[in-house]
């Protein structure tokens, strides 16, 4: 796919999900580049956050449910009216996102909403004509390594959550498509992300981590020493462009870990990081188990960095410094207000 240069045609890019954490930082980025954005969202957790792009020439806003059957197809119908081509690719974000979310919903309301609607998205985007759909998976579907081996994309999964599950299901249908549809599947099991968004969210380990260091002067850390894995939110915004643009043969039913080593971290020691720039912090320990979603994984990002020649830019401690300048500024006002978290529940 040729890059929306200014140069001949726009490119035309439909993202779902677009009024979300990472869609919002996508959508800028691609206007940035001179893409044609449309974006499909119903606005879960509102879209004031999309202001700065309503008006811009290259914008288009449906406000729509991705489980109905013609939300894509309206969609595209309405960008037509702003002379763009035909659409290009999806990045498909919309989702329940995380497991307490998933867990508020219940099994069924998650299946329809993260497996069901990709199947619905998909099919309207190839029938569409697009040459390309993108699938955000995540790592949760590694779960805990057995081995204690860094996971790989061809490593045995084992989900701990119905968020997890529900994403596994969802990158077998896709496979299952890979072969004979035109449209070319591609899947990226996102790290844990972090730092800013025009939609901020806080129940993410690090941001929430630093929001409560910050407010309250206090952490409390379960499972210390499990191991995660984090990336910065414009490293992968960086790869989902990248995932734009990459020669189909070499993405086309793809899974990649999208991330880098040295993302992963233990709770323990992204906390010595934040401790490292707010050293008034006191810390409670606290070994729980709980039915959540336990993930205890190192992640290898070989296979990122060898096909696609990924390497993230940014560090754990960029993201620590970012979110508290976005906090120390006040531009927040309630920062613990519900608008910035998915679910209530928030045990990390
Ligand atoms: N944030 C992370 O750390 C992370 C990690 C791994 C994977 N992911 C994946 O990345 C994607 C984006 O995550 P995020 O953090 O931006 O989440 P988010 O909750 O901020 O954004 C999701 C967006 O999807 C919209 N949406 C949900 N269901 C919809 C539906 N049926 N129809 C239309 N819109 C709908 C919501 O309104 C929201 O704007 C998700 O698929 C998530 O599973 C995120």
């Amino acid at each position: 796919m040729n890059s929306g240069d200014g140069m001949g045609e726009k490119r035309h890019i439909l993202i779902t999900g677009g009024a979300g954490y990472l869609g919002s930082a996508l959508t800028a980025a691609l206007l940035q580049r001179g893409y044609f954005v449309t974006v499909v969202d119903k606005l879960l957790h509102g879209g004031e956050h999309l202001l700065p792009y309503l008006t811009h020439e290259n914008f288009s806003f449906h406000r729509a449910d991705v489980t109905l059957p013609s939300s894509v197809g309206q969609a595209v119908d309405e960008a037509r009216k702003k002379g763009v081509s035909d659409l290009d690719a999806v990045v498909h974000l919309a989702a329940i996102v995380g497991f307490p979310a998933c867990k508020d919903v219940g099994i069924e309301e998650a299946w329809r909403q993260n497996v069901e609607a990709v199947r619905i998205v998909f099919e309207q985007t190839d029938r569409l004509g697009a040459r390309r759909f993108i699938f955000s998976s995540t790592y949760s579907v590694y779960g805990i390594a057995e081995d204690g081996l860094p996971v790989t994309e061809g490593s045995r999964l084992h989900p701990q959550s119905l968020y997890g599950e529900t994403k596994i299901a969802a990158e077998e249908f896709l496979q299952g498509r890979a072969a004979e549809a035109g449209c070319a599947p591609l899947i990226f099991r996102l790290s844990t992300l972090y730092g800013p968004s025009p939609r901020m969210r806080f129940d993410l380990i690090i941001n929430q981590f630093v929001l409560e260091a910050f407010s309250k002067g206090e952490l409390l850390i379960y499972q210390q020493n499990y191991s995660r894995s984090f990336v910065h939110i414009m490293d992968v915004v960086e790869g989902l462009l990248m995932g734009l643009e990459a020669p189909e043969e070499k993405i086309r039913g793809e899974i990649f870990n999208l991330g880098s080593e040295d993302g992963n971290y233990t709770k323990n020691e992204i906390l010595n990081l934040i401790c490292k720039v707010l050293p008034q912090t006191r810390v409670r320990y606290e070994d729980i188990s709980f039915s959540g979603d336990m993930r205890d994984v190192q992640v290898s990002f070989a296979k990122i960095k060898h096909n696609l020649n990924y390497y993230t830019k940014r560090q754990v401690v960029d993201g620590i410094n970012d979110v508290l300048k976005i906090l120390r500024s006040g531009v927040i006002e309630d920062p613990f207000s519900d608008r910035f978290r998915n679910a209530r529940l928030e045990i990390q």
